[in-house]
């Protein structure tokens, strides 16, 4: 069912540190920094040949990663997120599985349909599942 590896997601706690992490040290295309108020995050979005890396930063009152970060305050990888042809069909079938959706499928970073999976289902690990 699943496809290519759309992004993994890194929490960094300075995000214009990390970004020149990858600009400098590793050599790599990384963008601006985006601001993406309605996911309560700051976004740098890194092209590598084969996939993403998004480095994320808190942004607003209850953003979703602002926990994370207390509990991994030099940052961590956050979540993967895999391709999915369907995201609906992807969702009634984790349902099926008895796997926990995160509430509902809903429009992600990059303007798409997405569903986030627990990680107490995945070996600890936060899975997006994206349409692509
Ligand atoms: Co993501």
């Amino acid at each position: 069912m699943i496809g290519k590896l759309n992004h993994v997601a890194i929490a960094v706690p300075d995000l214009e540190e990390a970004a020149a992490l990858y600009r400098q040290t590793l050599g790599a295309q990384v963008s601006e920094t985006l601001l993406q108020p309605e996911h309560g995050v700051k976004v740098v979005f890194i092209e590598l040949p084969n996939t993403k890396i998004e480095l994320l930063h808190p942004l607003g009152e209850k953003s979703p990663i602002a926990g994370f970060l207390e509990k991994n305050p030099t940052g961590g990888i956050h979540h993967v997120c895999y391709e999915v042809a369907d995201i609906h069909a992807a969702a009634a079938k984790m349902k099926l599985d008895g796997k926990k959706v995160l509430g509902d499928i809903k429009i992600g970073a990059h303007g798409k349909p997405v569903i986030f999976l627990h990680p107490k289902d995945f070996n600890g690990t936060l899975v997006e599942l994206e349409q692509a």
